[in-house]
C-alpha cells in the first residue's frame, strides 16, 4: 500500500512510498483510510524541524488527524465495518505517569508518551492502518470525510474545559466573552465551541480578505482584521491564542482583562525575542487574579466532547473550512501554502 513517510529532522525528506500492511500489533481494527488533514505539526515535521521516527527506523508515516471507514473488526470490539472512526493520537507513557495511568495521557508528566504520526509511531497517512478499539472515536456516518476536523476540534475541546474548570475557582464566573486570536482551523473551530455555547466570540486574525472573515461572520462571531481590538473595552472572560506569533502572545499577556483567562494553544517555533516587561507583567497578573496556561493534545474525553460539537455544527459551516483536498499523489501540494487555505487535507483514496 502507499504511505506517505518522512524521515525525522531530515528536511526534503518526506516521499510517497510502499510500504507493508499494516502490523496487527497496531491494533484489531482494521481501517481504510478516506482522508488526513494537515496542519502546522506535519509541516514542521516535513521541514525537517519535529517529529521521531518508530524505534529502530528511520522513517515515519505521517499524519495524525484521520478519518476512516473501518474494513474489519473484531465482533467483541464496539465496533462493525463500514464504522466512521477517527484514531486518538497520543497513546500513553509506558510507566506509566499518574496522568497517563488514568487515561490522561494528554497531561503526560515525563515525556515518555508517543504520538501516531508525530512521536515513535506511525501515523495515519497510509491507504490502511489499524487501531486499537481503545484508541478509535466512531463518529456519525452523516460527518463523512468531515470527520477529518475531529483530531484539531478535540484539542480546542481540552483547551475549553480547561479554561472552564479554572474559570470555576471563582463561584461567580459567568463567562460572557471570549477572545480568540487567530483565523486558523485552531482558531475558528475554538470559535465554533465559544458559540456553541452562546457566548459573544471575537476572532482577530491579520488576513483582511479571503474566507475567514466570512467563515466568522457565519458563526454569529465578531472578525477583527489587523490590528488586535481594544482588548481592554472587550473585556473578554477568555482569550485563547492560537497564533504562536510572539508579538501576539506578548499582546494578549499583557491585555488580559482582570480575572481573564488566556490560554496559549498555538505552538511557536522560538528563536525571536519581544520586548516584555516581565516584573509588570507579574504585577499586573498577581493584583488581577489573571491566569495564563498552555493546552496540547486531547485524551478520549475531548475527543467525545469533540464529536458532540461536530455533530450540532452547521456541516456546511464545516465543509467551508476545508479550502482544499488533495489527491495522495500529489501529497506535495497539500505542503505549500496557498493565500486562501483554512484546512487542507489529502485524499487517501481515489475518487
Ligand atoms: C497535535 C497534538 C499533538 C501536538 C504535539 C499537534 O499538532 O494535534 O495532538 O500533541 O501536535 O505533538
Amino acid at each position: 500500500m502507499r504511505a506517505l513517510t518522512v524521515q525525522p529532522g531530515v528536511s526534503g525528506s518526506a516521499r510517497l512510498e510502499q510500504v507493508a500492511e499494516p502490523a496487527l500489533t497496531d491494533g484489531a481494527l482494521l481501517v481504510q483510510a478516506i482522508a488526513v488533514g494537515i496542519c502546522g505539526t506535519d509541516v514542521d515535521i516535513v521541514r525537517g524541524e519535529y517529529g521521531w521516527a518508530p524505534d529502530g527506523r528511520q522513517r515515519l508515516i505521517l499524519g495524525h488527524e484521520s478519518i476512516g471507514r473501518v474494513l474489519e473488526a473484531p465482533p467483541d470490539s464496539g465496533f462493525a465495518p463500514g464504522d466512521l472512526v477517527v484514531g486518538i493520537v497520543r497513546r500513553p507513557d509506558p510507566l506509566p505517569c499518574a496522568y497517563c495511568a488514568q487515561g490522561e495521557w494528554d497531561m503526560c508528566r515525563n515525556g515518555a508518551y508517543t504520538e501516531r504520526g508525530i512521536k515513535s509511531l506511525d501515523g495515519y497517512a497510509s491507504e490502511r492502518f489499524r487501531l486499537e478499539p481503545a484508541y478509535a472515536v466512531r463518529v456519525e456516518n452523516a460527518l463523512g470525510t468531515l470527520g477529518v476536523l475531529l483530531e484539531p476540534t478535540s484539542v480546542v475541546a481540552k483547551a475549553w474545559e480547561h479554561a472552564e474548570r479554572i474559570g470555576q475557582r471563582s463561584d461567580a464566573w459567568r463567562p460572557r466573552s471570549v477572545l480568540i486570536t487567530g483565523a486558523g482551523p485552531i482558531g475558528l473551530l475554538a470559535a465554533l465551541l465559544g458559540r456553541l455555547r452562546g457566548l459573544d466570540v471575537h476572532v482577530f486574525d491579520r488576513v483582511t480578505r479571503g474566507p475567514k472573515p466570512m467563515l466568522v461572520a457565519e458563526l454569529g462571531a465578531t472578525y477583527h482584521a489587523a490590528t488586535l481590538p481594544s482588548v481592554e473595552r472587550l473585556a473578554p472572560d477568555m482569550i485563547f491564542e492560537c497564533t504562536g506569533a510572539p508579538a501576539v502572545v506578548a499582546d494578549v499577556l499583557t491585555r488580559s482583562a482582570p480575572s481573564g483567562i488566556v490560554c496559549l494553544a498555538g505552538v511557536s517555533s522560538g528563536g525571536r525575542t519581544v520586548p516584555l516587561d516581565l516584573g509588570d507583567l507579574n504585577r499586573r497578573m498577581v493584583l488581577e487574579n489573571d491566569v495564563v496556561f498552555g493546552s496540547v493534545n486531547a485524551n478520549r474525553r475531548h475527543y467525545e466532547q469533540a464529536a458532540g460539537a461536530l455533530a450540532r455544527a452547521d456541516h456546511a459551516w464545516l465543509g467551508r473550512l476545508i479550502t482544499r483536498q488533495v489527491p495522495l499523489d500529489r501529497w506535495a501540494d497539500a505542503f505549500e501554502r496557498h493565500e486562501d487555505d483554512v484546512k487542507v487535507v489529502l485524499r487517501m483514496e481515489e475518487a
